[in-house]
């Protein structure tokens, strides 16, 4: 099928190189001419695996071109994913003035009856709207069909390729299944595609991440009580996820939840409900919760330090939101980098993959490490945000010869306390007792 792919970010680029592997003939259009001209080159504005390697093969085999012409992408597709960002305004609701701004383009460059499918993450109403404006603007009609993205960053080639299900939202029976045909070669290992109207599937979409948020705030509320009765939220979090009806996905305690979807998702929920009369309280506290938890490891520090932390130095491990992505987007590394900055100390970071998008939002206000254990030299204490797999077993010994002071503050309970006991370090992580070696 020919496709149009508008947008080139996370979802926008995957699902456009997913679909051109698939045998599809995907333009992918993004106002960014920066970000075109790099993918032409054959390289990705991201850190994803695997995501290059499918963009370069399927553009060498013709089946993926980058384009900054809008009307050259219109006319190529039957069917246009708009992946366009969504970002949340002060107040909570999403700010759809890109995906309008798309919208309008598109109705102006129409020269066939067209699908035009929503990737976006959007309130109830908006495939109604966006058709409603579309079909009062565009000489052809537009059917539009809402078929939320549930990818995770740092897997996302593989979410996409081995979808637990597909929602496809239409009004259009026929629309449906041409979207479902796309989606048919993902799913040959009997994964459901689920069609429902187009206003539940945008609603899922909302649903399924302040659902998994929900669940982060909770453990993160129960880690903050173990903390208080010097209980170990380990021992807790394996007695309730072996309960089948809880598991343990999304129970990890941590320093809060961030990336561009949790948060805005969730506060987005909010606005919603509020709008349609409904009580959010449930949702209100899961996002209270968060924006507490981004503080946990500052407000550890002080607690170890003082509040001025003039001439102090802080090495930082892991400032992606997560790992095995580079997007520093509400990441609560960014939230400690900042209290910190406030608090007059000195940072020392270091990630893997997102130290350049750290520096465009840090500058020389902060100095950048490639190598760990650089990072930690003459550091006060290391703080560790991103729970990258290389922080997993590091030289404990190189750490102690390094730092000024053997003292971590680990915002992900990477380290057992037997380790860290033995190792000699002061330990404080999240929901479990504190060490404190003589
Ligand atoms: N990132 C994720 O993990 C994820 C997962 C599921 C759903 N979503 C949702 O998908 C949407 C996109 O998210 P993202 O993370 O891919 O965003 P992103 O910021 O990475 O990418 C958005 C892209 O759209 C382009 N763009 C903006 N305005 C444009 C316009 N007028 N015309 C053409 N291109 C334009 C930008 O240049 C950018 O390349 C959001 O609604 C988000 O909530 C994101």
């Amino acid at each position: 099928m020919k496709l149009t792919v508008v947008g080139t970010g996370y979802v926008g680029l995957v699902t456009g190189a997913c679909l051109a592997d698939t045998g599809n003939d995907v333009v992918a259009y993004d106002i960014n001419a920066e970000k075109i001209a790099a993918l032409t080159r054959g390289e990705c504005p991201i850190f994803e695996p695997g995501l290059t390697e499918i963009i370069q093969a399927n553009a060498r085999a013709g089946r993926l071109f980058f384009t900054t012409d809008l009307r050259q992408a219109v006319h190529h597709a039957e069917a246009i994913f708009i992946a366009v960002g969504t970002p949340p305004r002060e107040d909570g609701s999403p700010d759809l003035t890109a995906l309008h701004s798309v919208a309008d383009a598109v109705a102006d460059e129409l020269n066939h009856p067209k699908i035009v499918v929503i990737k976006s993450t959007v309130p109830v109403g908006t495939g109604d709207a966006i058709e409603a404006r579309m079909n009062k603007r565009a000489r052809h009609a537009v059917r539009v069909v809402n078929n939320p993205e549930f990818l995770k960053e740092g897997t996302a080639v593989d979410d996409f390729q081995k979808p637990d299900r597909v929602v496809i939202g239409a009004e259009a029976a026929e629309a449906a299944d041409r979207i479902r045909e796309l989606h048919e070669p993902f799913v040959r290992n009997q994964r459901p595609i689920f069609v429902m109207h187009r206003a539940a599937a945008e609603m899922t979409k909302y649903a399924a991440n302040a659902c998994l948020a929900a669940r982060i705030s909770f453990i993160n509320q129960i880690a903050n009580i173990c903390d208080a009765l010097g209980i170990d939220v380990n021992e807790v979090r394996t007695g309730i996820g072996s309960d089948g009806r809880i598991g343990f996905q999304f129970l990890y305690p941590g320093a809060g939840y961030g990336g561009s979807c949790f948060p805005k998702d969730v506060q987005a929920l909010v606005h919603v409900a509020r709008r349609a009369g409904v009580e959010a309280d449930l949702l209100e506290a899961v996002h209270e919760v968060n924006q507490r938890q981004r503080e946990v490891l500052f407000r550890k520090i002080t607690g170890r330090f003082g509040a001025d932390l003039t001439g102090r130095t802080f090495a930082v491990w892991g400032v992606a939101f997560k790992p095995r992505t580079d997007d520093i987007r509400e990441a609560p590394a960014v939230v400690l980098i900042e209290r910190l900055l406030e608090a007059a100390a000195a940072v020392r970071a270091h990630d893997p993959v997102a130290l350049a998008n750290l520096r465009r939002r840090f500058g020389d206000r902060i100095s950048y490490h490639t190598n760990a254990y650089d990072t930690v030299q003459s550091a006060d204490a290391l703080a560790i945000v991103t729970e990258w797999n290389e922080f997993r077993s590091p030289d404990f010994d190189e750490m102690r010869r390094r730092l000024k002071s053997p003292i971590i503050f680990d915002g992900r309970n990477l380290y057992s306390l037997t380790t860290m006991q033995r190792c000699r370090f002061a330990y404080h992580s999240i929901g479990r007792p504190s060490l404190r070696p003589a």
